[in-house]
């Protein structure tokens, strides 16, 4: 670890040094450029400790599969398979059990119901339209930059001139995910239950918690470790 070690690179060690980040409330995620170092400073950790952590998680066996050789096709199919498809199906029943909290709480809550709503909406809009982005244009081109690292050939070309433009425009799209979480987050006081929470108040608070924690997992797969593989691939 040096002093240019930054939270993302941490967070790329292991899936353990992820739990291990998240545990301690440093954002790897869309704060993943800020250095490890400071980072633990700043919420009064000291650095070392967390990155003795770390390695006991990975020493004991604690650490997920390993993303950083696993086959990039592989990686992105596991992306989707696992994170897109939860994505898929959890924003529509989230969706409908915001609407029903918004129909049935709205006059007593008005101010956070419907800013809930706006906010809410433009994620999934977002976001069901990154994945399609993802799936149909990005991904496929990392596969097959996969496939012609395996075979040892030269990277095939790209439509859009270099892949780290369509890769920039994914990042972007990411860190407005992030903003709306957070927004979320702070509508609910951090997912506290309002007085008057009902059984669907609360499934719908502890979705969205649910959804939170997924999508900075998926986030971190594609920030940190996805898509710089793919560019360093690029630049060989
Ligand atoms: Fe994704
Ligand atoms: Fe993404």
């Amino acid at each position: 670890m040096t002093t240019t070690t930054t939270l993302a690179d941490v967070a790329a060690i292991s899936l353990g040094a992820v739990r291990t980040l998240e545990g301690y409330g440093l954002d790897y995620c869309c704060g993943g450029k800020q250095p490890f170092r400071e980072a633990c400073l700043a919420k009064g950790l000291t650095p070392d400790a967390v990155m003795e952590e770390i390695q006991y998680a990975l020493e004991s066996g604690a650490k997920g599969k390993d993303r950083q050789t696993a086959p990039l096709g592989q990686l992105a199919r596991h992306i989707i398979a696992t994170h897109h498809e939860y994505l898929k199906l959890e924003l529509p029943t989230l969706g409908n059990r915001l609407n029903k909290v918004h129909s049935v709480h709205g006059a007593r809550d008005p101010e956070t119901l419907d800013r809930m709503l706006e906010v809410f909406g433009a994620l999934r809009e977002e976001m069901e339209l990154h994945m399609h982005k993802e799936e149909v244009m990005l991904f496929p081109f990392i596969e097959q930059y996969g496939r012609a690292e395996a075979r040892g050939e030269s990277m095939p070309p790209v439509p859009f001139g270099s892949i780290a433009t369509p890769i920039g425009v994914m990042e972007r799209e990411h860190a407005s995910a992030g903003d709306a979480l957070g927004q979320i987050r702070a509508l609910t006081n951090n997912y506290e239950l309002p007085p008057y929470a009902c059984t669907t108040v609360r499934t719908l608070y502890a979705g969205l918690e649910a959804l939170e924690a997924d999508l900075h997992v998926h986030i971190h797969l594609e920030n940190n470790i996805l898509f710089p593989r793919a560019i360093a691939l690029e630049s060989r």
